[in-house]
């Protein structure tokens, strides 16, 4: 009776601990001396696109908004300060002299004294101004004879005064000037504007009237955001596709992107009206615009700094098909065609060569070894393949050894998607474009989607994706622990099936938090400060962790794509000679997992566990938290060639052990 009731005690206990989610164990078999498919070094890569206030009012580090008065609204982000008379300030059109940059200002300035007669500019949602750093006032000018004064002011929205500095004009004459000054800031404040206060007698015109802090990346004069690009070469990334997106595309083609117009002098460079100004009713920016400070140069600089392929993605002579769906006629694609060729050129060209010359005189003489371009954005249908094989014909023609990225349109499956695909593949497409905005269920359902693609053949670039935790272009979607860890579920089956996947992306990268059109996004930022989300630790953490070569890891002798809710990948890094194990848990229960991996003589007694994840799947990233839910590192230790381990709810693990 005594033992019965004992029997019973631990029946009953093992059952409320079952009830209560104790860790079950899970022998998992990984394989590591079943050497398979190679990782490729692009495998995991960044989009980035002017979206979200991603370029202008993001990266690119220019602090004053409409600097050379191209907005449709001429002074849009600027306030005319003091006793202003009539002429005054004026803005002044040579269209027919300077089609690309055709409005300067001309201030009249009549025995004026500081305070009397300014200038305000507002910045991107105020500026982000940091204490003790200098910041870089340029402007140019043309006067005719020196008398004006400038007074420089930072003011915070009190109207302090948190820098100040003066500029004289010294030269004069018909031409135009460029001069600059500095000065320190005395306070931080992440909603500053700037003042411009004239003094003294005469006419002076001004264009280009340019702010920058000095603490950009690697120091460059108008250069980008340090903090914003150190988070990409954090990640880094394999390669950097650049510049969208829909902005290719344009929503007509008057605004697609023309990237001759965005290399040069700053100056130069033809401002458009970005396309997300007005693509949302419910999200309207009215002051975005693309002013291209950030351009193909930068773009290209930004991949070499950070150790990334570029790619470009060109116009294929298609506007946006959800806007206009403009198509330039077949017989008249010539311009669009030789933009893709000059590009080929401007990036490996010799420098006698007209691009590459360019490339030289904006200070880099050395070609990028540019290796991949894409042809069209999101752009379908018969219209897309019969554009699309003119320019590969071209292309291929002449640069036979540059790999073309297609288009396979907007969704992962449909008609328009299969129609492509098998159209693209018959044509022998080097790499096929595959997007999946999704809810985080599809992409734990898809984690085996490329486990029986075709091995031989057109390579796939998942070139955007974001797990959306309500649905696409939904302003309440966010950057949760449950979308991120859907993403990692889903990134085991493409790093899996690295033979067919050579190139990975989240999509869209940057948001600013008080001027977004598109959530979820990977990197968030205000004027001052910048967080990865979940979903940017999770591409980290694949990037970081890619390795050279795919080698099975089994659940029950199966593929783990799902079984229990636990999904993995592995691969061995040939030049460390490590074995990288990646294991996701999607289920709110700690399990307990045994790798034991068979074929290597001997493992490293200890090893790393790296995790990711968080019991509340709606945590998210902040501001003011922006680590809440980031990767934790940890000793394992490892016996008789196996690795024991809990899998924590909702979470990414990724195991890293030597092999002896
Ligand atoms: O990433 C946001 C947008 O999503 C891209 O511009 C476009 O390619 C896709 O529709």
């Amino acid at each position: 009776m005594k033992r019965n009731y004992k029997l019973l005690c631990l029946l009953g206990l093992s059952l409320g601990l079952a009830g209560q989610g104790l860790a079950q164990v899970k022998t998992f078999t990984v394989k590591a001396t079943q050497v398979g498919a190679a990782v490729q070094p692009t495998m995991w890569g960044v989009f980035f696109e002017d979206i979200n206030m991603g370029a202008d009012g993001g990266i690119y580090a220019e602090l004053v908004k409409n600097r050379s008065f191209e907005f449709n609204k001429p002074l849009m982000g600027w306030t005319v300060q003091g006793n202003k008379n009539e002429g005054d300030v004026l803005v002044i059109n040579r269209q027919e002299l300077k089609a690309a940059n055709p409005r300067f200002l001309r201030v009249k300035v009549d025995n004026r004294k500081k305070g009397d007669l300014g200038l305000q500019n507002e910045g991107f949602r105020g500026m982000g101004i940091k204490q003790g750093l200098r910041y870089d006032f340029s402007v140019m000018y043309r006067q005719s004879n020196p008398g004006v004064k400038m007074h420089l002011e930072l003011i915070d929205p009190k109207g302090n005064v948190i820098g100040a500095g003066v500029f004289t004009p010294t030269q004069s004459g018909n031409e135009w000037k460029k001069q600059a000054v500095s000065f320190n800031a005395t306070a931080t404040e992440p909603k500053a504007k700037f003042n411009i206060w004239f003094e003294g007698n005469g006419t002076v015109d001004l264009d280009m009237i340019s702010l920058f802090p000095s603490d950009t990346w690697k120091n460059r004069p108008g250069g980008l955001r340090g903090d914003m690009v150190q988070l990409l070469a954090d990640m880094k990334p394999g390669f950097i596709r650049f510049p969208g997106g829909c902005i290719v595309e344009g929503s007509d083609l008057s605004l697609r992107y023309q990237w001759k117009k965005t290399v040069g002098p700053v100056e130069d460079r033809e401002l458009i009206i970005n396309r997300w100004n007005y693509e949302f009713a419910h999200r309207p920016a009215p002051d975005y615009y693309q002013t291209f400070g950030l351009g193909f140069f930068e773009y290209f600089q930004l991949a070499e700094d950070v150790g990334a392929e570029p790619l470009p993605i060109l116009n294929c002579g298609m506007a946006c098909q959800f806007n206009t769906a403009e198509v330039v006629p077949l017989d008249e694609l010539g311009p669009y065609i030789q933009d893709a060729l000059d590009l080929i050129e401007f990036a490996n060209g010799d420098v006698s060569s007209k691009w590459g010359k360019l490339r030289a005189d904006m200070g880099h003489p050395k070609p990028f070894n540019l290796k991949m371009m894409g042809i069209g954005n999101e752009n379908w249908g018969p219209q897309y393949l019969e554009r699309l094989k003119i320019f590969t014909k071209a292309i291929k023609e002449k640069y036979p050894n540059i790999k073309l990225v297609n288009s396979s349109g907007t969704d992962p499956n449909g008609e328009r998607f299969d129609y492509l695909n098998g159209e693209l593949r018959k044509m022998g497409a080097d790499m096929i474009d595959e997007h999946y905005y999704r809810r985080p269920e599809w992409f734990l359902e898809n984690a085996t989607r490329y486990d029986n693609y075709p091995r031989n053949g057109s390579k796939v670039f998942a070139g955007e994706y974001a797990a959306q935790s309500d649905k696409t272009v939904s302003v309440d979607n966010k950057n949760n622990v449950k979308t991120a860890i859907s993403e990692a579920a889903f990134l085991t089956g493409l790093e899996r099936n690295a033979d067919v996947v050579y190139m990975a992306s989240y999509a869209p990268l940057f948001a600013h938090i008080d001027g977004w059109q598109w959530t979820p996004d990977m990197i968030w930022v205000d004027n001052l400060r910048s967080y990865g989300t979940p979903n940017y630790h999770v591409q980290k953490l694949y990037s970081l962790n890619k390795g050279t070569n795919v080698v099975p890891i089994l659940l029950n002798g199966q593929k783990v794509t799902g079984q229990d809710g636990l999904y993995a990948s592995a691969v061995i890094d040939k030049k460390t000679n490590e074995l990288i194990l990646k294991v996701v848990n999607t289920t709110d229960k700690e399990t307990e997992g045994a790798f034991s991996v068979e074929g290597v003589t001997k493992l490293q007694s200890k090893g790393t566990l790296t995790v990711l994840g968080a019991s509340d799947t709606e945590k998210v990233n902040t501001l003011d938290k922006p680590f809440e839910v980031s990767p934790k590192t940890q000793a394992v230790s490892v016996k008789k060639q196996a690795i024991t381990t809990k899998l924590a709810p909702n979470s990414l693990n990724v195991i890293k052990v030597k092999m002896l």
